[in-house]
């Protein structure tokens, strides 16, 4: 577990098996907000309840190996997995298909272990995953989020808006997220 958060962060394109390292990320969290889009645009709920790790055993719908079985099949498509390492230790993961639609990447993935949360993980994930999705040629990136306080807390601080349009394939495998779109410079 990280303990100084000055540490540096490195940012590291994983190889399509580095999809296993999933595995190793604690999702746990305890979440006190919760968001829905409403007309007047996004209303937050307190809330009190706790997230518990991924299952490490099992393949149910809140496994490890089911998030393996969701995300590599898009790695393998050909989006970039980036992992961010402090001390050679994984912190976090991200996943962004630069080739989603025209002009549009997708950021499908981004995890942050518990220990490393609040000190600058996810934004260099998203750095790098915005460089390469600009890279490919976007001018915007699509996150289908989470609706919890930290997920959407954090993509609205990278400047992150409602998707006046979700993206319909999206938007029907996840209706409760909250769709997001940023425009890139
Ligand atoms: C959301 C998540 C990726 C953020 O990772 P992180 O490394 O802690 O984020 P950063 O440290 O880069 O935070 C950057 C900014 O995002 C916002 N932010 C991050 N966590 C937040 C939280 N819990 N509540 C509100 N805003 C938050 C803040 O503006 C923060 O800047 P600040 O720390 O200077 O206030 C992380 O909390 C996580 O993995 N959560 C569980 C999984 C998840 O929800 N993933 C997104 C799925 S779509």
């Amino acid at each position: 577990m990280a303990s100084d958060s000055s540490q540096a962060i490195e940012i590291r394109k994983l190889g399509t098996d580095g999809i296993e390292l999933i595995r190793e990320i604690d999702r746990s969290e305890h979440i006190d907000t919760l968001y829905t889009v409403k007309e007047s645009g996004l209303l937050a709920e307190s809330v009190d309840f706790d997230v518990p790790p991924w299952d490490s055993e099992g393949h149910g719908d809140h496994s490890s190996a089911r998030r393996i079985t969701e995300f590599r099949p898009i790695v393998d498509g050909g989006a970039t997995l980036l992992g961010a390492f402090v001390d050679d230790v994984l912190a976090g993961i991200a996943i962004v298909d630069q080739s989603f639609e025209d002009g549009i990447a997708w950021f499908a993935f981004l995890h942050v272990s518990r220990g490393f949360r609040r000190r600058g993980v996810a934004s260099a994930l998203w750095v790098a995953g915005v460089e390469v999705a600009a890279s490919a040629g976007a001018n915007a990136v699509y996150v289908s989020a989470t609706p919890s306080g930290s997920a959407v807390g954090f993509y609205t601080s990278r400047g992150c808006k409602l998707a006046e349009e979700p993206h319909p394939a999206l938007f029907a495998k996840e209706p409760e997220d909250i769709h997001l779109i940023c425009p890139l410079p």
